[in-house]
C-alpha cells in the first residue's frame, strides 16, 4: 500500500498546487481567476490544516529533533493562511489582486520546497512503512471530511503551543 505513504500523498498536493498557480496565472477572465482561486484556497486550507492534525503530530512523535521543523513550519502556515486572505481583499484580476496572489504563491512555494527538503524525508527514512501508511489514511479520512475547507476555521495557531501541545 505504498501509494497510501503520507510522505507520498503530500507530495502529490504540493505538485498540484504548483500546476494550478500555474494555471491560474495563465487566465484572463475574473469570473474564471475567481471560481479557481477560491478552490485553490480552499485546498491550500484543507492541506495546512491536516499537516497539523495528522502528519506533524506524528513528525513530533517519531523524528528525533523534529521540534524546531515543526514551529517553522506552522509559522509558514501562518504566514500562508495571511497572504492567501491578502488577495480576497482586492479586486479579482485587477492589478493588486495579481501582486497578492503572487505573494501567496511564493510564500507557498517556498513552503513546499522547504518541506520536501527538510520534513519529509526524515520522515521517510526513519517511519516505517506501515505507520506511514497508517498517517495517509488518516490523512485521506481527515480530507474526506473537510472537503473544500468545510468545517475548518481558517485560524493560525501558535507555533511554540503547538509544539509542546503535541510533543
Ligand atoms: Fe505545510
Ligand atoms: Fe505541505
Amino acid at each position: 500500500m505504498a501509494d497510501l505513504d503520507i510522505t507520498l500523498l503530500i507530495l502529490s498536493e504540493h505538485d498540484a498546487f504548483r500546476r494550478a498557480f500555474t494555471e491560474i496565472e495563465a487566465l484572463t477572465d475574473a469570473a474564471d481567476l475567481e471560481r479557481r482561486w477560491t478552490e485553490l484556497a480552499d485546498q491550500l486550507e484543507v492541506h495546512a490544516a491536516g499537516e497539523e492534525e495528522v502528519f506533524y503530530p506524528a513528525l513530533l512523535r517519531k523524528v528525533d529533533d523534529s521540534e524546531e521543523d515543526t514551529e517553522h513550519a506552522i509559522k509558514d502556515h501562518n504566514k500562508i493562511r495571511d497572504a492567501v486572505s491578502a488577495v480576497a481583499r482586492h479586486e479579482v484580476a485587477s492589478d493588486a489582486w495579481w501582486e497578492a496572489f503572487r505573494a501567496a504563491r511564493e510564500e507557498t512555494v517556498e513552503h513546499l520546497e522547504e518541506e520536501e527538503h527538510d520534513v519529509l524525508p526524515p520522515f521517510k527514512d526513519e517511519v516505517p512503512e506501515d505507520k506511514r501508511t497508517e498517517v495517509g489514511m488518516r490523512w485521506l479520512k481527515f480530507h474526506e471530511d473537510h472537503e473544500a475547507a468545510k468545517g475548518l476555521s481558517g485560524d493560525k495557531l501558535d507555533p511554540k503551543a503547538y509544539v509542546e501541545e503535541n510533543s
